[in-house]
Order: structure tokens, then sequence, then C-alpha cells
């Protein structure tokens, strides 16, 4: 989807596209003043992302879906406090454990080396899994996450989810009629799964620090209330709806950035040395767990990553269903129940906006050339109001994996050409690879 979009992006100029996606007439953005109004400064016209979910679907009222604005504004205000430094620095080190058990887990196990992907796809299921779900990781190797399974199952394409997603969009009336669930397979698991840690945590009396923390607590205080008098209860199945979708939303994405830096990295020398060097000065000072200070220092694979999420965004196009008659700043008037597609990977790949843009450069991201970036231009995380609520836990998940990786190992150098998987929303190459060598430190 994301190539599609590129190419009529190049082929068209113009500040805008018109296209149609079933029988959904739908309008391309491509000038930032534009797409900055719908993702920040016109959000009342454009809050919702157009995703329609019928209200027995219990793992569809989730932040990614929900299109009432109060419903969302609610919960995102009561969930923002999982990801704020504090709560990071305190989670650090169910991340840190993770990222041991996977370089241990990588070193002894050569079908993770030769399928590097689902290795990284593994630490970011046990590391959501731990940081989400409460998983204990004292005791237990992380690697042996029992949401494996499912994270597998959600990643392979289901002939029935993308029918039931289709008729969602192209036949709405009988969508709801027949009160079809998109998520129907993993409620029992989740919600059940939810339910179950719940119970158990409220009879401890320790704190994790985790998202079950933040539920119990939501849940003692009772009904969430905004200033307009809006009463939301914080149920078990809607936490169960969120927490499957961080899991949904965060496993995915964060293992493709790290699989797309390694990708890069095996292309790129010069770049692993100097990135090398880096996490080699920052591993002197750490006697055993790395912490978020730590993590801090590492200034230049923040570049090499903003680098790899530019030229391969995880999420390659963004909609919004505009839900008032509106005008943007180019002039043009979007009607009430139109739907706007920005196109991340094609701005990416823009040379107005990244120079050379399919050269592998971190040094577009250095101190003195990101503030250049217009911040509309550059969105793997999304902007304004909707911006991915877990960006911060993201970059911790995936710097503290690539830390202990590369401390641990180098990649062989290779001149590999990347192939695309077929997929709607990112860019995914599962299958291209790079070696793993032991490193001598
Ligand atoms: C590298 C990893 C990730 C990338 C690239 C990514 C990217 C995105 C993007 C592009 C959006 C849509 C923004 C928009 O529509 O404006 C989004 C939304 C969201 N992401 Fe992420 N994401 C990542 C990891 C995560 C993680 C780890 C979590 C949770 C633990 C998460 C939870 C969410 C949620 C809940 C939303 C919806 C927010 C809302 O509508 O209020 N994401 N993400």
């Amino acid at each position: 989807m994301p190539e599609v979009v590129k190419k009529i992006y190049d082929e068209y100029d113009g500040p805008y596209v018109g296209m149609t996606q079933g029988f959904m007439p739908l309008l391309m953005l491509k000038r930032p003043e534009d797409i900055q109004a719908v993702l920040a400064g016109d959000f009342q016209s454009f809050h919702s992302r157009g995703i329609i979910a019928n209200p027995n679907d219990l793992l569809a009222d989730n932040l990614v879906f929900i299109s009432d604005y109060q419903r969302w504004k609610i919960l995102r205000q009561k969930l923002s406090p999982v990801f704020t430094s504090a709560k990071l620095k305190n989670m650090c080190y169910i991340l840190d454990k993770c990222s041991r058990d996977f370089v241990d887990f990588v070193e002894v196990n050569q079908n993770m080396q030769e399928k590097p992907f689902n290795a990284l796809y593994t630490y970011t299921t046990s590391t959501i899994g731990a940081a989400v779900f409460g998983i204990d990781t004292q005791t237990k190797n992380t690697m042996e996450s029992p949401f494996l399974e499912m994270a597998w199952k959600s990643l392979e394409p289901s002939m029935k989810q993308n029918i039931v997603i289709l008729m969602s969009n192209v036949f709405p009336f009988l969508y709801k009629m027949l009160e079809l669930k998109i998520f129907g397979d993993y409620e029992e698991f989740f919600v059940g799964a939810v339910k179950k840690v719940l119970a158990e945590r409220r009879r401890e009396t320790t704190k994790r620090h985790d998202f079950i923390d933040i539920c119990l607590e939501l849940q003692k205080q009772g009904m969430m209330q905004d200033n307009t008098g809006y009463e939301l209860e914080p149920t078990d199945e809607i936490l169960a709806a969120q927490a499957f979708f961080f899991f949904i939303a965060g496993i995915d994405t964060s293992a493709n950035t790290m699989h797309y830096t390694l990708l890069e990295l095996s292309n790129h020398p010069k770049i692993l040395k100097k990135l090398h060097e880096e996490i080699d000065k920052v591993f002197e000072g750490v006697s055993d767990e790395m912490t978020y200070n730590d993590i801090e220092k590492l200034h230049y694979m923040d570049q090499v990553l903003n680098e790899a999420m530019r030229k391969y965004p995880p999420i390659g196009v963004i909609q919004r269903l505009c839900s008032k008659d509106t005008y943007l700043p180019s002039g043009v008037k979007i009607s009430k129940d139109n739907i706007v597609l920005l196109p991340v990977f094609a701005l990416h790949r823009d040379k107005n906006y990244f120079p050379n843009p399919d050269v592998f450069d971190p040094e577009r991201f250095s101190p003195e050339n990101q503030s250049q970036i217009n911040n509309y231009v550059y969105l793997p995380f999304g902007e304004g109001n909707r911006i991915c609520i877990g960006n911060r836990f993201a970059r911790l998940q995936v710097k503290v994996g690539l830390a202990r990786l590369l401390r641990r190992f180098t990649l062989v150098e290779q001149n590999i050409t990347l192939t695309f998987e077929k997929s709607p929303f990112g860019l995914r190459s599962p299958n291209d690879r790079y070696e793993f060598k032991l490193r001598n430190v």
C-alpha cells in the first residue's frame, strides 16, 4: 500500500490527489501546511481515523479505533501516564531483562540467526508482554512469553479478517447489521488474560511499574470523568482492549524498525563501526543492568533509528475522517464523511524534503540538521493529538534491544537490495537477512 500511494504521489503535481478506496472517495494531501491542519490545527474536524467497529467487538474499543471524541479523549488522558519519562525509567529494568534474555537466545539458537526477523519479533513480543501484561520477568525466561503464539497468529494474513475489514469499508450497512467482529478470534484469549492478571495483582502489595499498575489505580479511583461531566467506567474489558492494541500496535512496528536498522547497518560498515564505538563507550560504565540514563546517552543510535524509520516507516500511510465540512490552508474544501490520506512513506522519500532519499544517511538527523526537518513531512509516529502514544516506549524498547545485541554481535558486511512483501500499512521484508558474528569484547 505505501508503495502504491507513493507511485500516485510521484505521478501527480499539485497539493492533493483525489482517489477512491473501494467506493469511498479520498483525498491524498501533499502539502505540509494541509497535513499540519489535519493532524493538529483543525483536529476538531479530523479527530477520527474513520475505522468502523461494531459495539459488540470488545477489542475494537481501543485508542486506535475509537471515533467517539469524548471516549477517545478521556482514555488518552488516563493512559498517557503509562509512558511518561518517570514511568519509563521505572520500567527500564523490565526491558533490560528482556534484552539480556534476547541476546542469550540469539547466541544459542541457530534457527533465530537464520531468521533474524523472527528473533526480533520474539523480543518485542516479550517486552510488550512483560511491560503491558505484567508477565513476571524475575523468575522466567522472557523469550518464552505466553503471548508468542498469539503474536504469530496476529501476524499471519487472515482471509476472514480481511473480508470483515473489506465489508466494514465497502458494505458498512451489512457489516453493522451482521454485528461482525474484526478481532473476534482474539477476544477470549486477551480479555481472559487481562482479567486473570488484574485479579492476581489485586492480591499483591508490591508495585511493578507496568500497565497493569495503572489499570488497578484507575479502577480504584472509580468512574473516569472529564470536565463536561462525561463519564466512562474503566472495566476489565475496556482496559483489555487498550492492552490488546498496545500489543498489536507495538510488536510488529518495533520489530520492523530494528530489522531495517540491522539490514542497513550490514550494508554500511562505517555507520556500524561508529555505532559500535558509541555502544562500547556506554557499556564501559555499565556493571550489569542498563539504566534509562545509560540508554539516553546513545545519541548516534537515535540518528540511525530516525533514518531507518524515514526510509522504512513501519506505518506508511495515515488516514483521517472529516467530521464536519472544513477548508484546508491550500483552499480545498473537505466535506463531512470524506477521508484524507497522509502519504507518510512518499513524503519520507520525497527529494524536495530529503535529498538523495534512497541513500541511508543518519547525518540527516544530526543535531545541526534535524532542526531543518519539517515535523509534518517526517511522520514515523504521526503528529498532533493522535500521535503514537507508545513512541517513547518504542524507542526505549528498540534502543535497549539493539544496544545489547550490537554489544555482543557485529554484522557481516553485505550488499543487499531489499524486497518488500505485500502489506496494507507499512514496508515489510521479513525474509531479508543479515548474519551475526560474535564480537571479542
Ligand atoms: C517503532 C514503533 C512504533 C511506530 C513506528 C508506531 C507508529 C504509530 C503511528 C504512525 C500511529 C498513528 C498516528 C496518527 O494517526 O497520527 C500510532 C498510533 C498508536 N500507537 Fe504506535 N507505533 C509504534 C509503537 C507503539 C507501541 C510500542 C505502542 C504501545 C505500547 C503503540 C501504541 C499506539 C497507540 C495506542 C496508537 C493510537 C493513539 C491514538 O489514537 O490516540 N505504538 N503509532
